[in-house]
């Protein structure tokens, strides 16, 4: 178990220099997922956790209508009214976009003083945004006595991130930051939202995350224009199927007659969208067989698919993918998360596991000049007061 500590006592420390009151204090997690990419925004299913990185908070009312925010990683401060919330750029959106959604509500929000720190290499896939929004959400909720639900603030910070961020994200990073449990890995149904736990029991393998350190954004735009795409394709398939829904194909092949009614980028995308629905229940019922190498096939698969017909990932993320599928010590890997830089996760003997990290960093390094970073996995509980 990680020693929180350090970054406990750094935001209470520059909290007190800031505002000298006592705040509470709230830590907010990342989250893994290990199947079911870019398919939550697709009635798909999706197998994150929590993870032992994520966001730190420091936070009490003041008793006045300002909001103040100081961002420790950032080193910057920003203050405004509650009835001039509006999109600032940067960080600012992230938090500001929560409160203003709490604004929605008609909850009754009044000042507060707020410092914050985290752990979550930026861009690095582990959602550094959905530990930022979800711990502000909960904390608010907690000390303003809102009485919203875990699921009710996964919810409103999933609109948060649309709302000034802009980014048209599924529930997957959001879920996982507030109903996450240590040891284990919750199955999600993106359409209902029911959801059943599992023990991430590995027996002989370790989770191995390797930062590519290609810094993502999905700010930038693709992640929405893969989601349009996939929105057309479905208007399309509509014609056909009434039932609105990607999960409905079953398989694949289904899809051919189309092929000629779809520009080339929709049709692919539409491919790996049904092929990975279909691949994720397979990989959880393997999970649940105790078929781990099984398991670690699939995640080649969903990595190829990401690659080849969802187009969201890059040289250095095949390159780790790569090394990892020529490696023994390897059965699973591919690159997490919204893409296009960030992390790649993988399924790694045991023993083996430092080897692997240290031959694939050095592989990495000649090639790119980069010297990738790697964490083995911890899970944690969702988002929580300390
Ligand atoms: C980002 C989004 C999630 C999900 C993943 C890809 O992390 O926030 O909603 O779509 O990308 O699976």
């Amino acid at each position: 178990m990680k020693n929180n500590q350090p970054y406990l006592q750094k935001v209470q420390e520059v909290f007190k220099e800031k505002f000298s009151t006592t705040p509470s204090l709230f830590f907010s997690p990342g989250r893994i997922n290990l199947i079911g990419e870019h398919v939550d925004y697709n009635d798909g299913y999706v197998l994150p956790a929590a993870i032992d990185k994520g966001v730190y908070y420091a936070i009490a009312k003041n008793g006045t209508e300002q909001i103040h925010f100081y961002s420790i990683d950032f080193n910057e401060s920003y203050s405004t009214t509650l009835t001039a919330l509006s999109k600032q750029g940067g960080w600012k959106d992230y938090v500001l976009s929560v409160v203003n959604e709490f604004v929605l509500l008609d909850k009754k929000i009044q000042g507060f003083d707020c410092v914050f720190c985290g752990d979550i290499p930026r861009g690095s896939g582990m959602s550094s945004s959905a530990a930022v929004e979800g711990g502000l959400a909960f904390a608010l909720n907690q000390i303003f006595e809102y009485g919203l639900s875990r699921t009710q603030l996964a919810l409103l910070c999933q609109r948060a991130e649309h709302n000034f961020p802009g980014v048209k994200c599924g529930i997957m990073d959001q879920f996982a930051n507030m109903m996450g449990k240590a040891n284990q890995v919750v199955l999600l149904d993106c359409q209902s939202l029911s959801h059943e736990y599992f023990p991430l029991q590995l027996k002989g393998y370790k989770l191995v995350l390797l930062n590519s350190k290609v810094h993502h954004s999905l700010a930038a735009g693709e992640y929405n224009v893969r989601r349009n795409q996939c929105e057309e394709g479905l208007k399309i398939l509509e014609t056909q199927y009434p039932s609105h829904s990607f999960r409905d194909i079953t398989r694949w092949q289904e899809l051919i007659p189309f092929e000629s009614k779809m520009s080339k980028d929709v049709y692919s995308r539409c491919l790996y969208v049904v092929q990975e629905i279909q691949r994720t229940k397979q990989a959880v019922a393997l999970l649940q067989q105790n078929d781990i190498e099984g398991f670690g096939q699939l995640m080649f698969q969903t990595h190829h698919g990401l690659s080849k017909l969802y187009n969201v990932s890059c040289a250095e993320l095949d390159f780790l993918v790569e090394q990892a599928a020529n490696s023994d010590a390897v059965i699973g890997a591919r690159l997490m998360g919204g893409g296009f830089g960030g992390c790649t996760i993988n399924i790694v003997k045991e023993n083996q596991a430092e080897q692997f990290i240290n031959n694939t960093s050095q592989q990495y390094h000649k090639q790119f000049g980069i010297l990738p970073e790697a964490y083995l996995v911890q899970t944690a509980d969702g988002v929580q007061a300390i």
